[in-house]
């Protein structure tokens, strides 16, 4: 899949999120080695601290559909930030080889990886 395609999936499910206090949608789509594909938004709540970021709905989603390999995560927001420091901790469990596209509303996008995202990061190979 091309990351246009992955990220026009994550730009769709980015009008779906529930932000009425930050009013900022994210959407994600994260692509399994498979070829399947899953989404998320953000999904805010009236008590702050139990927001679900859009790469951890989307994270979530795809393990309970049996799927943990993965080669690609698309963000998108109106201006193309880059993830939370939470939601690269949550993907690291997964691989930091990920393949990252970072892109705004406009379809604009940067190409970057886990790795450079989160280096030097705590992972399972830290707990056997
Ligand atoms: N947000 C995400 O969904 N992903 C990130 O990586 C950064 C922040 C959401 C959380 C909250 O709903 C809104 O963006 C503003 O922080």
């Amino acid at each position: 899949m091309t990351p246009e395609k992955l990220i026009d999936v994550a730009k769709k499910v980015r009008l779906n999120a529930h932000c009425p206090y930050s009013h900022y949608q994210v959407g994600a789509a994260l692509l399994g080695k498979d070829g399947q594909v899953f989404s998320g938004c953000n999904v805010e709540n009236a008590s702050y601290g139990l927001t679900i970021c859009a790469e951890r709905n989307a994270a979530t989603t795809a393990v309970g559909a049996g799927v943990r390999k993965f080669s690609a995560l698309a963000v998108v927001t109106k201006d193309g930030a880059s993830m939370c420091g939470a939601c690269r901790q949550f993907l690291v469990e997964f691989g930091k080889e990920l393949k990252v596209y970072l892109a705004s509303e406009s379809g604009a996008y940067r190409t970057t990886t886990l790795e450079e995202l989160l280096p030097g990061s705590f992972g399972s190979e830290n707990l056997t």
